[in-house]
């Protein structure tokens, strides 16, 4: 664990340079949380001119205080900020905690550039600046404006806004979920989420990290702290905007947004995303309070039917569909119920369940072997007690010992009932007030020992790339000053990377144009190579199924003519001759460089399945095989892969082959290429293979 980082957020000693002893400022504020908070290991409030904050000594400069200063939580206004950071390395101050604002959020981006590189001199970290603070229950730190410390609990939370910190802050009471630390993370000019990633994992006091963010700073980091990571994460992402796509010259570029991109990258790392503000509450309650739900089968209980079917349907959603019980799991589980009950699945003890139902069932249920999890409802009733059935419900858990099943309830019903879920949640049973939430919140452990399974393996080795010689051609294209690779040049890089291409050279005369079709075979497609050309289809510079040699030179002046007249001064380097591959099933391939995470893969059926209905999946490159195997079965339309109506299926493990090389080729070069395209990619039966008919790679300007 980084000990200057531990510093900052676990502070022996905290100054807060620009304490004021005027009720109402930041640094008058921050004092007195602190004294709230209970801080026992030193408040040393800094202020030129005063004597005494709060009862507290007032020393002049943080060099004066005479003992051991971890964290200065800092209040001054931004132009002083730099002096005093000074002043903070020379005190041998271990982090910053920069409250101030006005940095890089309004344009002073050297302004922070500059104390970062003061700090980072004397081996200080920074949170901030324009940050709440922070805040951890273990240390009684309250080192922030926040009003008080969140309710105690084993999450701990990292938000990129101040506003929010605060809100959830005062959240953790209303929904009684807990937290540990709650860390305000503002412009990140130094740590940033995937340091936070890291710490908070090896915080002993942390079982859950929760994380709302904007936008990430070093989106490769976090990835790789996130999937080193042993500990469930859940995000909030807001800021969904798709800028940039529109202006992306690839087919590609125009379908990834910034959205998806993010949600493949936290995919890959094993995070799970929240979908709103209530949902991360939910899901860090659970992930905070349960084991994950390793196995598949999920049993639920209820005393009533309606709760049960909406439990039933949820469960579906929530990809942890219910299944009949075996036999011996119902023979006993009627015992503890009227004939008109269901020992199926949900078992339905009925309204005439009391305690000691709830109790026996739950406690046989969740020691058997075939129940993987356990989701217990229940509906307020006239003649039981809310409060009775959480504690039989309780008991009948604890009595069993077991640790690695993951249980979540939901009570239905009034005042007594959120009591009751209040009481269980204190004793770690996440507790929700309707059904689907209760079995949402297992979907979401579910999900986290599957993402933990697949994380894993991410790596793809390529023996066949020849990275050297797809850069002899990026070097001779970039020297014609061009970025647009054309397609005979972009195949020759796709071979470089051992991608099945379709061979395709250049004529510069008809003659050449019919020896080439005669040496590749006859059918074949005539396409224009210009570099000022690349969509060739619409400018008719594609002719395709020419079966012999009058057609081919028919083919060869149409091209030249359309090529004019579509853009008169291309630079036209001739006409590539192809065979035609057979027809097959076809697919789009694709990367972009997104500013965030760098370079990412995509894959979709072609045709209307990319054009009209946009469906397709994303991956960060490079990507291990299982990985491009699980792009495949992403997509909705995955199910024609497999073969529908008769059709044969297609050759799913050279396509994954294809699609990892594809990865490998961007990730190998990512210094270079800005976007690329397979377009389309042909795929055969299975056993047949793939083949990329068409390619394109644009670079990036330098
Ligand atoms: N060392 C010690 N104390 C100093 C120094 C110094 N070098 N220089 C000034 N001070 C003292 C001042 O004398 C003053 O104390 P006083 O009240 O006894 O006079 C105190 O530091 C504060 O300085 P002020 O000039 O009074 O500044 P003010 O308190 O008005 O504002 C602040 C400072 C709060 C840092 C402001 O500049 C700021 O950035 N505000 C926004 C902060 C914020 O919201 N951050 C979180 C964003 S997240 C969210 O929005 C929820």
């Amino acid at each position: 664990m980084d000990d200057a980082i531990n510093g900052l957020l676990r502070p022996k000693g905290i100054a807060i340079v620009g304490a004021s002893d005027t009720p109402g400022k930041i640094g008058h504020t921050v004092v007195k949380k602190l004294i709230e908070g209970g801080y026992e290991d030193g408040i040393y409030p800094v202020n030129p001119k005063a004597d005494e904050i709060l009862g507290l000594k007032v020393y002049k400069s943080v060099l004066d205080i005479p003992g051991r200063v971890d964290a200065a939580a800092i209040t001054v206004p931004a132009k002083f900020v730099y002096d005093v950071a000074k002043e903070c390395g020379e005190k041998g101050v271990k982090g910053l905690i920069i409250i101030t604002s006005g940095f890089s959020e309004v344009g002073e981006v050297e302004l922070e550039e500059q104390i970062v590189d003061l700090a980072h001199s004397y081996g200080m970290r920074i949170l901030g600046p324009n940050v709440v603070g922070t805040l951890s229950n273990t240390d009684k730190l309250n080192a922030s404006f926040a009003p008080f410390l969140p309710l105690k609990g084993s999450a701990s939370l990292v938000s990129q806004s101040g506003a929010l910190l605060i809100a959830m802050d005062a959240i953790t009471y209303t929904r009684r979920i807990g937290f540990d630390k709650m860390i305000s993370i503002g412009n990140m000019s130094d740590l940033n989420f995937a340091d936070m990633v890291n710490y908070l994992d090896n915080d002993d006091n942390t079982k859950c990290l929760t994380l709302y963010i904007e936008g990430l700073k070093d989106g490769r980091r976090f990835i790789d702290e996130s999937r080193q990571a042993s500990k469930p994460i859940v995000v909030l992402k807001s800021g969904v905007s798709e800028h940039g796509a529109a202006a992306a010259a690839s087919h590609t570029g125009s379908l990834a947004g910034a959205t998806k991109v993010y949600s493949a990258a936290f995919n890959q790392a094993g995070v799970i995303q929240a979908t709103d503000l209530n949902d991360l509450f939910d899901c860090t309650l659970a992930l905070s309070l349960q084991p994950p739900m390793r196995g598949e089968n999920l049993l639920v209980i209820t005393n009533g039917g309606g709760v049960g079917v909406l439990a039933t349907d949820s469960a579906e959603q929530a990809n942890v569909p219910l299944k009949f019980a075996p036999k011996d799991v119902q023979e006993e589980l009627k015992l503890h119920m009227p004939a008109f009950g269901s020992a199926k699945n949900p078992v339905d003890l009925t309204g005439m369940a009391d305690t000691d139902w709830y109790h026996d069932t739950v406690n046989f249920a969740f020691t058997h072997d075939w129940v993987d999890a356990l989701v217990v409802l229940y509906c307020e009733t006239a003649m039981t007690n809310p409060m009775e059935i959480a504690q039989s419900i309780y008991k009948a858990i604890s009595e069993t010992g077991i640790k690695d099943k993951p249980v979540t309830v939901s009570f239905v019903g009034g005042e007594r009932c959120e009591e009751a879920m209040q009481w269980l949640v204190e004793h770690d049973i996440p507790a929700y007030n309707a059904p689907d939430l209760a079995v949402k919140a297992m979907g979401t452990l579910h999900d986290f020992a599957r993402l933990q399974e697949v994380k894993g393996d991410t790596s793809y080795e390529n023996k066949q790339a020849d990275s050297k010689a797809a850069r002899e051609i990026i070097a001779k294209v970039r020297s014609d000053g061009r970025t647009a690779l054309t397609e005979i040049e972009s195949k020759r890089i796709f071979k470089a990377y051992g991608l099945p291409v379709v061979s395709t050279e250049l004529a510069t005369s008809e003659d050449k144009a019919i020896k080439l079709a005669e040496a590749n075979g006859y059918p074949v497609v005539l396409k224009i190579v210009s570099p000022d050309i690349l969509h060739k289809s619409d400018a008719g510079g594609v002719k395709v199924n020419l079966k012999d040699e009058a057609s081919v030179r028919a083919a060869y002046q149409e091209i030249l003519k359309n090529a004019k007249a579509y853009k008169a001064d291309a630079d036209v380097h001739g006409i590539a001759v192809q065979h035609m591959a057979p027809w097959a099933t076809e697919i789009i391939i694709g990367s972009i460089n997104d500013a965030t995470f760098g370079p990412t893969v995509m894959f979709g059926l072609g045709g209307i399945f990319v054009e009209v209905l946009k469906d397709v999946t994303f991956r960060v490159a490079p990507i291990s095989k299982a990985e491009a195997a699980a792009m495949l079965d992403e997509i909705k339309s995955s199910p024609i892969l497999d073969g529908v109506r008769g059709e044969t299926a297609r050759d799913k493990a050279a396509l994954a082959d294809v699609l990892a090389k594809y990865a490998f080729m961007v990730a190998d070069l990512t210094d270079e290429v800005k976007e690329s395209d397979a377009n389309p990619v042909l795929v055969y039966e299975k056993g047949n293979g793939v083949m990329v008919v068409d390619a394109r790679i644009i670079l990036k300007d330098k």
